[in-house]
């Protein structure tokens, strides 16, 4: 028996027996994706964070790397930030977080693109959240920053998440 998922569109298959190797460890040591980063490893700063989606949740959700289990992660489609942009285009939030200097050292911006990519494909194939602000605060807000990036992250994504509500032409 094996595990099977995909990780930015390629399968990838591993021994049961390796059913309690992290996520991270798998990303880094098999697959040389080193973009996703590791930190505390105890699931409390979110700098680990890629997108993982399971049917029937196609849409994905944030996943914390560090202590997440290769056994739970059978069937997945899982994206890594060398996943979410095509070559040397980037996501319009990649490019706020560049254009607000929301970051310092960047150890922390891998987990701030997938949370906030996440968050803004959910806004624009579902409901704008009455409060906007308050939506991006659950989204980001258990992200640690230790250059306190923390306010420029936040107008970034609000001003990405506005310019896709414009888009679908229910801007508030
Ligand atoms: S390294 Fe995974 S939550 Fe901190
Ligand atoms: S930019 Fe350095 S930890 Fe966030």
């Amino acid at each position: 028996m094996s595990i099977s998922f995909t990780v930015n569109g390629v399968a990838q298959q591993v021994a049961d027996a390796r059913g309690d190797d992290r996520l991270i460890d798998f990303l880094h040591d098999d697959l040389n994706l080193t973009g996703t980063k590791f930190c505390c490893g105890i699931g409390v700063c979110r700098a680990c964070t890629v997108a993982v989606a399971k049917p029937p949740n196609q849409a994905g959700s944030p996943v914390i790397s560090c202590s997440t289990p290769l056994s739970l992660l059978d069937g997945s489609v899982i994206t890594t930030i060398e996943g979410v942009s095509s070559g040397p285009v980037l996501l319009p939030v990649q490019e706020a977080f560049l254009r607000h200097f929301a970051f310092q050292c960047g150890y922390c911006t891998p987990g701030f693109v997938m949370a906030a990519q996440l968050f803004l494909n959910g806004l624009a194939d579902g409901p704008t959240p009455p409060d906007l602000d308050q939506a991006i605060v659950v989204a980001i807000g258990d992200h640690i920053c230790r250059c306190s990036g923390y306010v420029r992250y936040v107008e970034a994504v609000r001003e990405t998440a506005l310019a896709v509500i414009a888009t679908k032409g229910d801007a508030q």
